[in-house]
């Protein structure tokens, strides 16, 4: 699973960062970014980090957080 924060609907509330400290956190202006690889989207979540992230994606009230199968950066062919 990979996630990034899609920045400009993020408006800076923390609940993610609480959620899941290790897979979220703010830059200075408050809003948030996905933490293991700067907000790229291709650092796979660690699997001991699974849960917290559900919690950070199911609680983020504007669904700024998103996530899909394949890293953000390759493009899936079909
Ligand atoms: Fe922003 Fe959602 Fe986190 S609004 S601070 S991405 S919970």
């Amino acid at each position: 699973m990979y996630s990034k924060v899609q920045q400009e609907q993020c408006i800076a509330c923390g609940l993610c960062q609480i959620n899941a400290p290790q897979l979220f956190d703010y830059q200075t202006n408050g809003i948030a970014y996905f933490k293991p690889d700067n907000n790229l989207g291709k650092t796979p979540i660690a699997a001991d980090q699974l849960a917290n992230f559900k919690k950070a994606y199911q609680n983020c009230p504007t669904h700024a957080i998103i996530r899909q199968n394949i890293p953000f950066n390759i493009k899936q062919i079909y």
